[in-house]
């Protein structure tokens, strides 16, 4: 195990460059939100200052009306395709002066990121200090989301894009792609001459991501005109679990600080609105866990991923609730032949355990299932979540994602996708020393 953490340890450090982290080298040679949140959680156990800086610098990319971008582009780089000539963020006059970014966002991740650097840290009273400096930007974040994602009032925000969801690939996303019919655009992937075609996206699936960010673009990324005409806006229930624990994070946060009531009042509005329709509206009685809801088409997307059990690290289902549901999850993901937690439905016809987010087993997403776990005591499960994430690393390396099939372990190269991958280290040295 201390082998294990030595080389986590290694791989952390490779991937920093002055004031920030990459998630691999070639494949993503920027900064990424999410990313970034995970990262510093690694950091935070061995290198207080370097997880305070990748939250600093992520922070300082924020645009005027509270948006985060979801990748940063600090450096020249022609080793990824789609960059920041494509992507324009300087159309919305809000955006960062200071940084080229893309116009979409991802999980927000920062508020319960901040909560773990306390909970980690062994100065806490130094660690409150450098949360104070930096905590009302992700506030502002959030009043972001409230304001703008949330044309109904309900509580729940949208996405307008795969990749603001972090599962980029999804299964869940055919039957948006079966609603559109983008342009065959001309391009070159850079993405495929990292990593095996077979594990990436295909280019029909790319020509879609390329055409939501043109119609974004066409209308200088507006939020207004985004929810009117994007073909993809989506309520997603990993997203939404994201702000909801965020929120908590920081009504928890700003108690310790002793400041800020009137954020703490408002925080614990949008608390009880989201939560309550979160179940409401996201939870599918039949399948048995949460499912996405599709906001342009006016449906319920029913299918089982990792997402539809990740609100339980958000404390959102009820104890009985939870139990049914994590009863579906192993019922359906936790056979003995399969790793958990794979990300899409493994008995599904759409479940592919080499593609991407189309069913490969995801470290970030165990962690999350493992955090959700102990929360609500199950910790058998947990046990099992954990011991399953460290195998897939000890058996393959830092690798991106995994195939759920533990007979394709047996040669050691059933790791996917890039390698020495930050948040495989990052959050593996969290469960090792948790
Ligand atoms: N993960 C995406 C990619 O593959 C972008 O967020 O490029």
């Amino acid at each position: 195990m201390r082998d294990l953490q030595k080389k986590a340890i290694e791989v952390l450090n490779k991937n920093w460059k002055e004031g920030f982290s990459i998630p691999c080298a070639n494949l993503y040679p920027f900064q990424w939100f999410w990313d970034s949140g995970f990262i510093a959680i690694g950091f935070a156990h061995f290198d207080m200052a370097k997880a305070e800086q990748e939250i600093t610098t992520l922070l300082d990319t924020q645009w005027e009306n509270g948006f985060m971008p979801h990748i940063v582009f600090h450096t020249e780089s022609d080793s990824y395709f789609p960059g920041a000539d494509f992507h324009c963020s300087d159309l919305h006059s809000e955006s960062s002066k200071k940084y080229k970014s893309t116009g979409m966002t991802q999980p927000p991740v920062t508020g319960f990121v901040l909560q773990e650097l306390y909970r980690i840290s062994d100065n806490k009273a130094e660690t409150l200090k450098f949360i104070e400096t930096v905590i009302d930007k992700v506030y502002h974040n959030h009043m972001y989301f409230y304001k703008n994602r949330d044309p109904k009032n309900e509580g729940l925000v949208y996405i307008y894009h795969n990749w603001e969801s972090g599962t980029d690939n999804s299964p869940i996303w055919d039957d948006i792609w079966e609603t559109m019919d983008p342009p065959e655009y001309t391009f070159e992937r850079r993405d495929t001459t990292h990593v095996d075609a077979s594990e990436r996206p295909s280019k029909r699936e790319y020509d879609h991501y390329l055409y939501i960010i043109d119609i974004a673009k066409e209308h200088h990324y507006s939020d207004e005109k985004i929810a009117e005409l994007s073909p993809f806006l989506v309520q997603d229930p990993l997203f939404n679990a994201m702000l909801i624990k965020s929120n908590q994070s920081l009504i928890n946060l700003y108690k310790l600080i002793g400041s800020s009531k009137e954020k703490v009042n408002q925080l614990e509005m949008w608390q009880e609105k989201s939560i309550k329709s979160f179940n409401h509206k996201l939870f599918d009685e039949e399948i048995g866990a949460y499912i996405h809801y599709d906001l342009r088409n006016e449906r319920p997307l029913r299918y089982l991923s990792s997402s539809s059990f990740s609100p339980i690290f958000a404390n959102i289902p009820s104890k009985e609730r939870a139990a049914a549901m994590i009863q579906v999850m192993m019922e359906t993901f936790g056979n003995e032949d399969q790793y958990l937690c794979a990300s899409f439905d493994p008995t599904s016809e759409r479940f592919n355990p080499k593609k991407y987010w189309r069913g490969p087993v995801w470290v970030n997403l165990n962690w999350i299932l493992y955090n959700g776990l102990k929360q609500y005591g199950m910790d058998d499960i947990a046990e099992r979540v954990k011991q399953d994430t460290i195998a897939i690393v000890e058996n393959n390396g830092f690798y991106e994602y995994f195939d759920s099939r533990k007979e394709m372990h047996e040669n050691n190269n059933a790791g996917y996708g890039g390698n020495d991958f930050s948040w495989s280290a990052a959050l593996l040295i969290d469960l090792l020393n948790d």
